[in-house]
């Protein structure tokens, strides 16, 4: 209360200066600073407020010999509330110059926060066009678990391949980088003669400059979250083909791991087809897969239509995970970081569903190995599954830890048990299709499988999606 005074005439003082910036015109002034961070629980300083971006167009000239990166990013976002400054993620690299709206814009950097301030307001509703010229040598980031993302080299002068989960986006193009801000992209990629560039989406052009440079044009024409994107360069082999019902397919392969992923691979698109009739209609334009030199990262990733993996997949199994994720993860996007069983529990119930169809053991029986530890069934069957409950990771370092995939695909056992599968897949499928490009969490999941099958689950959620310690066989 006593201060009460202090702070009505500091507003008073803020007010007067604002009036004496803008000119006195007795104009409006309508813009506020966009957040910095949409306080993700497990990532805070993820992502920005204030806008929605709603295409990225990247143009990115890369230099395997020294590693560095030329490039423009053209941002259309539109605003959420007047501006009059606001945020991207942005980690390393060197901002030349920012223009919004054609104008050029004043722009600081604090940390992984790129502050960009337009010559004049961005009003409420306004869809606006933000152009950052950056450059540099971008790295990798460590995540809190210890693990590699951002951008990562090759073997020196063999290329190099940006990836994001969940935050390494933001070393190689500034962004809103939270997956609840998902948008369309293009990404141009400019390399050195000899080089192959692969990235989300379509190969819409590919042509060689006058100076032996090749530019490879690609389309991703559906809504993608920023960790999803992804760009490979590198000396790859490069094989296309359709599934049998027309999606194309467009692989790039290291030619050390060629022989080692043919089989595999060529499983792709059964599994695509599989997955359509399991999940319904598979949701993107593409498919195909990254395989990196071995080592490269210490996991695959599910980038959107083009999953990456470090090394020959090790398995059918890992394909078919990385598949699921297009379903579950990247059409169906998880809110904030701590719905990630939405991502990983989906996907390796789905590598049960795949055994369970193709003469393995049962999902069930991948539900009853994890309980007895039976490695025989399951390898990961004697994870530390346990160790937590998938919706409530302990922290920032667990959203990719064994409880969020074997647990949580666990959940999903324990829906069927209760509901039955015909009920059950039409949960699987439903939950798809009504998300379909877009954001979803964890409660909206738990209230959607009651509505949809009229059964309640309470008890399910209590105890294997929420519950510590390590549940009973039911
Ligand atoms: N989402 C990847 C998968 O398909 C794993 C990513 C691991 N990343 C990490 N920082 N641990 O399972
Ligand atoms: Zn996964």
């Amino acid at each position: 209360m006593h201060h009460r005074l202090p702070s009505r005439l500091a507003a008073l003082a803020v007010v007067t200066l604002i009036a004496l910036t803008s000119g006195c015109t007795g104009e409006t002034v309508h813009g506020r600073p966009g957040a910095s961070g949409l306080r993700d629980p497990y990532f805070p300083k993820a992502g920005n407020g204030g806008y929605q971006v709603e295409h990225y167009a990247l143009d990115l000239d890369y230099d395997p010999a020294g590693g560095r990166l030329h490039a423009t990013a053209v941002i259309t976002a539109r605003a959420g509330q007047g501006l009059s400054s606001f945020n991207l993620d942005l980690s390393g690299l060197d901002v030349e110059s920012v223009s919004v709206q054609g104008e050029p814009a004043r722009f600081n950097r604090t940390g992984n926060e790129l502050t960009v301030r337009p010559a004049d307001d961005l009003e409420r509703g306004e869809v606006f066009r933000a152009e950052i010229d950056y450059s540099g040598k971008p790295r990798p980031v460590t995540d809190p678990d210890g693990s590699k993302e951002g951008w990562i080299p090759l073997a020196v002068g063999e290329g190099a391949v940006g990836v994001g989960e969940p935050v390494g986006s933001m070393a190689w193009f500034p962004g809103n980088h939270h997956p609840s801000d998902k948008a369309t992209y293009d990404i141009t990629v400019t390399v050195p003669k000899g080089y192959e560039a692969v990235s989300n989406g379509e190969l819409a052009s590919r042509r060689e400059e006058a100076d032996g440079r090749t530019v490879f044009v690609w389309h991703a024409a559906e809504p993608m979250a920023s960790y999803l994107a992804t760009v490979a360069v590198g000396k790859f082999e490069v094989t296309t083909g359709r599934t049998a019902s027309g999606i194309p397919v467009y692989s790039a392969v290291a030619p050390g791991e060629a022989a080692a992923s043919a089989a595999v691979l060529a499983r792709l698109p059964e599994m695509v087809e599989w997955g359509s009739g399991r999940f319904g209609p598979y949701p993107f334009s593409s498919t195909g897969a990254v395989v990196l030199p071995a080592h490269t990262l210490g996991y695959a990733l599910e980038t959107q239509t083009r999953p990456v993996f470090s090394g020959a997949p090790g398995s059918e199994e890992l394909v078919l995970h990385e598949l699921a994720h297009q379903w579950f993860g990247d059409s169906v996007s998880p809110k904030s970081w701590k719905d990630m069983w939405l991502n990983e529990g989906f996907a390796t119930y789905a590598e049960w569903l795949w055994s369970e169809d193709h003469g393995g053991p049962s999902a069930q029986q991948h539900f009853d190995a994890y309980l007895a530890g039976d490695t025989d069934v399951d390898e990961a069957a004697d994870s530390a599954w346990d160790a937590f409950p998938p919706a409530a990771p302990p922290g920032p370092k667990d959203v990719s830890s064994a409880p969020v995939y074997g647990r949580g695909a666990m959940v999903l056992q324990r829906v069927r048990q209760e509901v039955g599968d015909e009920k059950f897949f039409a949960l699987l499928r439903g939950w798809a299709a009504d998300h379909r490009y877009g954001n979803a969490s964890t409660a909206e999941f738990t209230a959607y499988a009651q509505e949809k099958t009229g059964h309640d689950l309470k008890k399910v959620w209590d105890v294997w999606l929420y519950g510590t310690g390590r549940p009973k066989a039911p």
